[in-house]
């Protein structure tokens, strides 16, 4: 006998855990199955984000950070600290502490919201009486029903085929969040997000740095200009960024990895490193769902085929995530799981998929919402841009940090703000109120007439919104 539930979550990531609790919010009897296990084998909620992504790397961004103040800064604000060392096994220890937090915090949350959670592996095991039947395996064993059933298995590193991870030296993010001991050469495959966090946390640490990326353009995703800025400041902090390489053979062994690799000008090179980091993007978790039992559709990348709203092909099946199409982000999920929770219950639940942030948390930190420049001269779009540097706003200079700048693109016409890119301190704070000016359809004009707070970084917001009009006044 099946136990039955309204709503059965598979996959207990932001996406998922941020589901169940929504569509228990709104009345339902919700089962959550998520399989990650902590070092002790107990159930460790919270996906990728938590366990061995967002949280972890933002806890070892953190120390490394603390650490490069302490050797480099601190000196100019007359703390002197004699030598400076880091005890890489007690930085370990403390992120693990904070992912534990979080991951207790989400079982906590279930509890709070009543939703049952099952530890183990949920795959679709057929459908009877128009309800889906739903096998938990593993930790836990268990048969469930539900007529209405959220897919958000999330996703895994993609491996290149030449260097299977070994998490010894050919390292995913999650062997790149628990290096033993900081490697003296690392290599890192891909400059995407993952490559530049991971390489600063190391580099920040003493590795010398190497990272490989095959496409010519460095941040291509970015704003020219943040991606232009971006490159000089990571190459003069000491990141060797090589761009348009092609990966060749690459060996592994006891002494490290060696990468042979043809560089832009075609010359071969070889790289020997002690660790080697491949961070070239992320595969969907569809394996093991049994997908094939109810017919659920996959494109040819493995993703589950779903539309605007998150509908798959069959009815009473959503999937949200990273296991999904578009931007692999955790808040991304987050608003999905919440907007399908509110849609089982028949509301109107919605995601706006154009102004969704993205964050890269470096050193200086990078943040953009809406449209890049060559994205609006890409669609024709006639509009105006104000920048300002960080180097003009008295909280930087006080902060010791002035690098970077915020730029406004704006539609030329009406004014509305179509794109914010941030490069600069406390760049992940600042996006929010672009978001929200975004969200509400704001012009340029109006950020330009908000009383923001001085000595503020956001001051430097609405200078850039006045300098779409050329009327700065720090400038
Ligand atoms: P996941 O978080 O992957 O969760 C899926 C869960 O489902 C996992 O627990 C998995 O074990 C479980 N599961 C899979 N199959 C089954 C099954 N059949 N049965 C039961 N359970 C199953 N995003 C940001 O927005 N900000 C960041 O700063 C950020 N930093 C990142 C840093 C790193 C190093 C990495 C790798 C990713 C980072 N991301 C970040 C991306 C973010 O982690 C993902 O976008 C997010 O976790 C996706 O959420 P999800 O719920 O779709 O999937
Ligand atoms: P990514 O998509 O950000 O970058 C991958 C990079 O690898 C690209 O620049 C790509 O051109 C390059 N590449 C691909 N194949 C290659 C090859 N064979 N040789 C050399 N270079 C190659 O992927 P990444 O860094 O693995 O991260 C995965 C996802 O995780 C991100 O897209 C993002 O969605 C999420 N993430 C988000 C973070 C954040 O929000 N701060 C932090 C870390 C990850």
């Amino acid at each position: 006998m099946s136990q039955s539930f309204d709503v059965i979550v598979i996959g207990g990531g932001p996406g998922g855990y941020i589901a169940a609790i929504r569509a228990a919010q709104l009345g339902f009897k919700v089962a959550c199955i998520d399989e990650w296990k902590n070092a002790a084998g107990g159930p460790a909620p919270g996906g990728t984000c938590t366990n061995v992504g967002c949280i972890p790397s933002k806890a070892l961004l953190q120390s490394s950070e603390h650490f490069e103040h302490a050797r480099h800064h601190f000196a100019d604000h007359g703390i002197s600290t004699g030598e400076v060392t880091m005890d890489v096994a007690k930085m370990l220890g403390r992120k693990d502490a904070v992912v534990k937090q979080n991951n207790d915090g989400i079982l906590y949350l279930f509890k709070k919201n009543k939703v049952t959670f099952f530890h183990g592996r949920g795959s679709f095991a057929g459908a009877a009486d128009g309800a889906y039947l739903v096998k938990v395996t593993g930790a836990q064993n268990a048969d469930l029903s539900a007529k209405q059933v959220v897919v958000a298995t999330g996703s895994s590193a993609r491996q290149l085929p030449a260097a299977p991870f070994d998490e010894v030296n050919i390292l995913s993010n999650d062997g790149a969040l628990r290096v033993g001991a900081t490697p003296r050469k690392l290599g890192v495959i891909g400059s995407g997000v993952i490559g530049l966090e991971m390489g600063s946390v190391w580099r920040r640490l003493g590795a010398e740095v190497t990272v490989l990326e095959a496409m010519p353009t460095f941040l291509a995703a970015a704003d020219e200009s943040v991606a232009k800025e971006a490159l000089k400041i990571f190459t003069k902090q000491g990141l060797k960024i090589e761009l348009g390489v092609k990966i060749g053979e690459i060996s592994n062994s006891q002494q490290g990895v060696s990468v042979s690799y043809t560089n832009a000008k075609g010359a071969e090179v070889q790289l020997d490193v002690d660790k080697l980091i491949v961070s070239i993007g992320r595969v969907p978790n569809t394996q093991g769902l049994n997908a094939e039992a109810v017919g659920l559709k996959l494109d040819e990348r493995g993703a589950i085929v779903v539309d605007d709203e998150c509908r798959t092909n069959l009815p009473g099946v959503w999937a949200v995530g990273d296991v999904v199409r578009g931007p692999m982000l955790a808040h991304k999920a987050e608003e999905e799981g919440v907007a399908v929770a509110e849609r089982i219950a028949g509301q109107h639940g919605h995601v706006d998929f154009g102004i969704i942030p993205w964050v890269i948390y470096t050193s200086p930190e990078i943040a953009w919402v809406g449209r890049t420049e060559q994205q609006l001269k890409a669609d024709g779009v006639v509009y105006k841009a104000g920048q300002f540097p960080f180097l003009a706003n008295g909280r930087a200079r006080a902060l010791g940090d002035t690098t970077g700048f915020v730029k406004i693109l704006a539609d030329a016409k009406t004014d509305e703000i179509l794109g914010v890119h941030i490069i600069g301190p406390m760049a992940s704070e600042l996006i929010a109120e672009a978001v929200m000016a975004m969200a509400f359809k704001a012009s340029a004009e109006d950020i330009a007439r908000i009383c923001h707070a001085h000595p503020s970084l956001s001051e430097s917001t609405r200078e850039a919104a006045l300098a779409v009009d050329k009327r700065t006044l720090n400038f």
